[in-house]
């Protein structure tokens, strides 16, 4: 376990906004994690961190920043046509797909090159190209702050929704996620039916779970800016879902509009889309700007301010409210 007091936050945020954490404790295991979580707990202020990729620091941290660095990638058993594995929360996902692939392991190759740790991929219930996370998650494990106690939760206790979970909801900000068990498929089943995938596998040849991850990587470096060079978080907001009859409203005057009918009977229409047509794709406000292939992101320039972001997101916002009527919600997660 190490302790840091005063660390600058900014390595830790694939924003690259400048906060400070008052304390940093990195714990190498579950043990280390109930330890540390023991020594704090209704004493101070405790923020999980994993990889930084889903964050915005608002400002300094007046509290204990816990890093989950637990590593392995163990395979429990297997069960038919399945390997269950279970996975510590500090291995970076994408080492852990790609693990996956190489091993015959197969369901999570369409969330490669996902940036974060595996320990973050249930609370937002990562998702791209059609697959989310829960859809290869068996359980999760890890130490409540309120109690100190280790917990563990079955895929169906975790009420796994687009981007949401229990971990964003009732359980928001009382976890420290150590373990993460998969199930893994033996059979590859490709599931390519998401935008422009089915080409992009075709062309590379086979239909095969390694061509999925290499058009899913290229597709991603083509639309998505790299944080080692453009700080940003992804997406910045939710995809919104709204009552058929405004989706209809809106069509009447944006017969373009793309939609995504979901099971219960509300739309899915891509927040990228909304913004672009707000007209705010490429556009800057001070050093905060809307990425020029890809108007879901948000991006630091280079000497953002958390400040300059928000500012961003509010004017988005209001001009995607005032054409559409559509509230966009942020998807990443503020900090202060
Ligand atoms: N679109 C535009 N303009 C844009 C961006 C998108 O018009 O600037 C429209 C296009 O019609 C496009 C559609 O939006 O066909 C969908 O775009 P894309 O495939 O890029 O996906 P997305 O809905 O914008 C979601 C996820 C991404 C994930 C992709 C691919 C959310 C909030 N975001 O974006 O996840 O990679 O699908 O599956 O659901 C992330 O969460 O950080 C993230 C990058």
């Amino acid at each position: 376990m190490q302790v840091r007091e005063y660390v600058s936050l900014k390595p830790f945020n694939t924003f690259n906004i400048a906060a400070k954490a008052s304390a940093m404790i990195d714990c190498q295991s579950e043990e280390e994690v109930l330890e540390a979580v023991r020594s704090v707990v209704g004493q101070r202020r405790v923020f999980v961190l994993g990889g930084g990729s889903n964050v915005l620091f608002l400002k300094d941290f007046d509290g204990v920043v816990l890093r989950p660095l637990i590593d392995g990638i163990d395979v429990v058993e297997e069960v038919g046509d399945e390997t269950i594995v279970s996975v510590g929360a500090g291995v970076t996902w994408d080492d852990f797909v790609e693990w996956s692939v190489t091993h015959g392991l197969y369901g999570a190759e369409n969330l490669s090159g996902i940036p974060g740790n595996v320990g973050a991929s249930p609370v937002q219930n990562i998702g791209a190209y059609g697959v989310e996370a829960k859809d290869v998650i068996e359980s999760v494990r890890g130490v409540r702050l309120s109690t100190a106690e280790p917990f563990e939760l079955q895929r169906d206790e975790c009420a796994f929704g687009y981007r949401d979970s229990i971990f964003k909801r009732s359980l928001r900000g009382d976890v420290v996620i150590t373990r993460v068990v998969f199930r893994l498929a033996h059979t590859f089943r490709p599931h390519i039916e998401y935008g422009a995938l089915r080409p992009a596998v075709e062309a590379l040849g086979e239909v095969s779970a390694a061509n999925v991850r290499k058009a899913v990587i290229s597709t991603r470096n083509a639309k998505l800016p790299d944080p080692k060079v453009l700080g940003n978080a992804g997406s910045f907001f939710k995809n919104p879902e709204v009552d058929a009859n405004q989706a209809d409203a809106i069509a009447l005057s944006h017969p373009d509009m793309p939609r995504f009918p979901l099971a219960n009977g509300q739309v899915k229409i891509p927040a990228g889309w909304l913004i672009e047509r707000s007209g705010w794709k490429g556009r800057s406000l001070g050093q905060a700007a809307v990425h020029d292939r890809q108007a879901l992101v948000l991006v630091n320039k280079g000497d953002a301010t958390a400040d300059d972001i928000v500012r961003l997101c509010e004017a988005v916002r209001a001009d995607v409210k005032s054409l559409f009527g559509i509230d966009l919600t942020p998807e990443v997660n503020f900090v202060g």
